[in-house]
């Protein structure tokens, strides 16, 4: 079937290992099932697979992605939480040592097929796309838990979102709007603190810039480039959380002090749960909230997509579609 995939990796050249051809169909262990992929979106994950993080060259060759909306064996439209767990394990599927996401262990989207399962689908209801269902399993769901689940924040709160352009960030933006919040951005862009602005934020400031008031959480997926201004954001008691780390994982102070003097919280926070990937689909629907895709390719122009991530040449989700 047709796939793309990594055959090998590269810290400093992430794409010279990326391959759009054929690949063998996925094997279907018992209690799984296939859904033939229609979209699929791209994340940094895809980058950092290319790059050999997270998986051994054992794995290779992989199939990337690990979004997908499409159609099931039944005709069903449905799309997929990518969170594999071991068939052993009950209770928070994030919380599952032996998890893995699509593509890490098991072959992922951004192929005809894809096999998860059966307890992975997920219902699409009819207001949202196969285009705009397929951002939703890693980007959007990560931002949901971020914001209201390990951040527990409610309508009337404030919280500052890092690093405004990618998939993860423009989805928190969205959300925290979508849900009531005061919303602050950075980006170190000034077109994408503009695009940040029409997607909701209420202000937006360079990267480092001091904020006009401090505020009751922040979101981080940057890591060390932003590290210090997220604490420096934060109200005494303030909660920071963090997902993700795409500037490296070692800032240059880590503020050990700030955090316990102003009694910070500091929450980690990976994917989300089948059920909250359900919510969401539920507060889209209900809101009208729509995913922000900065480009809709073939998957046959993966490559394209991969390049233009890698530049950080991006606003949004990065959609690829099979049809
Ligand atoms: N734990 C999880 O479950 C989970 C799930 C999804 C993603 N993640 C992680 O979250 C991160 C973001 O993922 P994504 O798919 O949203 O990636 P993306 O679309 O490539 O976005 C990258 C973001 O990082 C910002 N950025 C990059 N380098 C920066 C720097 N030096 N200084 C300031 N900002 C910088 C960009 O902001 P501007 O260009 O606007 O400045 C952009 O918002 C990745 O590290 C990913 O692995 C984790």
């Amino acid at each position: 079937m047709f796939a793309v995939y990594a055959e090998s990796f590269s810290t400093d050249d992430p794409l010279s290992g990326l391959v759009v051809g054929e690949q063998p169909d996925p094997a279907v262990p018992d209690g799984w099932t296939t859904v033939t992929v229609k979209a699929t979106s791209l994340n940094h994950h895809d980058l950092w697979t290319l790059r050999g993080v997270g998986l051994g060259e054992d794995a290779l060759p992989m199939i990337l992605g690990c979004d997908a909306a499409g159609v099931d064996e039944d005709g069903n439209q449905v799309l997929i939480h990518a969170v594999i767990n071991d068939p052993s394990w009950r209770g928070d599927e994030t919380e599952d040592p032996r998890r893995s996401l699509l593509s890490e262990r098991y072959q992922g989207t951004f192929a005809e097929r894809v096999a998860v399962p059966r307890a992975n689908l997920v219902p699409l209801p009819a207001s949202l796309s196969f285009e705009e269902a397929a951002c939703l399993p890693t980007a959007w769901l990560t931002a949901y838990r971020m914001l209201y689940v390990r951040g527990g924040l409610s309508p009337g709160q404030s919280v500052l979102v890092q690093g405004a352009g990618g998939g993860v960030s423009t989805a928190l933006i969205t959300l925290a709007r979508s849900g009531g919040l005061q919303v602050f951005a950075t980006s170190r862009n000034e077109a994408k603190r503009a695009r940040a602005r029409e997607i909701g934020a209420h202000e937006v400031f360079e990267t480092g810039a001091r904020l006009p008031e401090r505020v009751d959480a922040v979101m981080e997926t940057v890591g060390a480039a932003t590290w210090n201004h997220s604490l420096r954001s934060l109200r005494p008691g303030g909660t920071l959380v963090i997902s993700g780390a795409t500037s490296g994982p070692n800032p240059d102070s880590t503020e050990l002090n700030r955090i316990f003097f102003l009694q910070l919280r500091v929450i980690g926070s990976t994917m989300g749960t089948s059920r909250e990937l359900a919510r969401l689909v539920s507060f889209l629907d209900a809101t009208g909230t729509k995913p922000l895709i900065d480009r809709i390719l073939p998957m046959t122009e993966a490559r394209e997509g991969l390049a233009a991530m890698n530049d950080g040449d991006v606003f949004g989700k990065i959609v690829f579609t099979r049809r």
